[in-house]
């Protein structure tokens, strides 16, 4: 097996990259996406479908998963790989962007960050210690430090302390996970705001630690899409090349192609699983609400361009059902249709840019996902 950690870059395309990273779980060809697993399953589906459909690597969460069912109890039963039985990679977030957007009576302290669990008010503490300790419990592949996401609007000398602590936890956090340590990767996460000097400046720490690879944090927190797709251009220059680099909770498919277009490896949103339930379908043609009038009596597939089992089996006319009966067959069915989505547009985005043809098909998905668009 390849040591965990190997990343290779096999093809560049401008600043573009086509590589593969080595997990203790199987190897990741990137650009990837990672579909959402919050607390132990992506929402309607099982391993089966989730490798049916392309999937290479899932994202967890630390912070549900230690509220609920503890990160101590899923390591009694092997970790979360056999808990979940899901054999492939699995990455998992750290919990503070968790703690800072569903808890509720947080406190920052310099030691880490005080939370009441969303579930039954009880009080908790996060350090960076701990919220490794529970990574190690469970098992991924792939850890995240504990940072604090800076609000959107956030003023610059507030953004400028919050990177400090943020360097100071990855610090600590490197610390308590030797590198390799048990095959996992330690992964450091980028703050700095919508400021490039202190995202310069973040980057220029975290990167000096030792990490794995590196996140770009603090982004699509409310921006406006051409500020975000602005930070990202600007600091992703300031991440080594020669390790993988991860847009946190991103995005839209007009922001992975920008993502990409600035050399970031690794996209994860719940954008994808959270719109196929609300009925939002992603297609080759844009944006479409499944529940839509004009799909009543059509007996078309949704996505005649899209291969998946929904589109390769069902109507329209019986997804629009399915959604508005409430039909749990609808989440299912809607959620395999958009990952399908969204692992083909990373799958074509690697062979573009293998054949140098990632600017083409930019401008192909440009026309039908606008990057200015709201
Ligand atoms: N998910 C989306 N954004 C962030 C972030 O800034 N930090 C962490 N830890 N997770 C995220
Ligand atoms: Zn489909």
């Amino acid at each position: 097996m390849t040591t965990p950690g190997t990343f290779t870059i096999t093809a560049r395309d401008g600043a573009a990259r086509r590589a593969s990273l080595a997990t203790a779980h199987g190897v990741v060809q990137t650009p990837a996406f990672m579909p959402v697993g919050t607390q132990g399953t992506v929402k309607s589906l099982c391993p089966r479908d989730l490798r049916e459909i392309g999937t290479q690597i899932l994202l967890g969460n630390t912070y549900h998963l230690y509220l609920r069912p503890g990160d101590e109890l899923i390591a009694r039963l092997g970790g979360l790989h056999r808990f979940m039985a899901w054999d492939g990679p699995i990455l998992t977030d750290s919990g503070g962007f968790q703690v800072f957007s569903l808890a509720g009576l947080r406190r920052l302290t310099p030691d880490g960050v005080e939370f009441a669990s969303h579930i039954d008010g009880s009080r908790h503490f996060f350090s960076p210690e701990k919220v490794v300790s529970i990574q190690q419990n469970l098992g991924s592949d792939i850890m995240m430090v504990l940072d604090e996401c800076v609000p959107y609007g956030a003023d610059f000398d507030y953004t400028k302390k919050s990177l400090a602590l943020t360097t100071a936890w990855a610090q600590r956090c490197r610390e308590a996970h030797p590198p390799l340590h048990r095959g996992q990767l330690l992964f450091g996460i980028v703050q700095g705001g919508f400021y490039p000097e202190l995202r310069a400046e973040s980057a220029a720490q975290i990167t000096s630690l030792g990490f794995d690879g590196h996140a770009l944090g603090g982004v699509s927190v409310g921006e406006p899409r051409p500020e975000m797709h602005a930070i990202i251009h600007s600091s992703v220059p300031h991440l080594p090349d020669n390790k993988p680099r991860y847009l946190m909770g991103v995005g839209a498919p007009q922001d992975i192609l920008a993502g990409v277009a600035a050399g970031i490896d690794m996209f994860d949103c719940v954008l994808a699983t959270r719109n196929a339930r609300n009925g939002t379908l992603f297609t080759s043609t844009g944006k479409v609400n499944v529940k839509k009038a004009a799909f009543r009596d059509d007996d078309s597939p949704l996505d005649p361009a899209c291969s998946c089992y929904a589109c390769r089996t069902f109507s329209r006319a019986y997804l629009r059902h399915l959604y508005i009966a409430k039909e749990l067959l609808s989440y299912r069915l809607n959620t395999i249709h958009n990952l399908t989505f969204f692992l083909s547009l990373t799958k074509r985005i690697r062979e573009a840019i293998e054949t140098g043809g990632f600017a083409s098909l930019k401008a192909e998905m440009d026309a039908i996902y606008p990057p200015d668009a709201p």
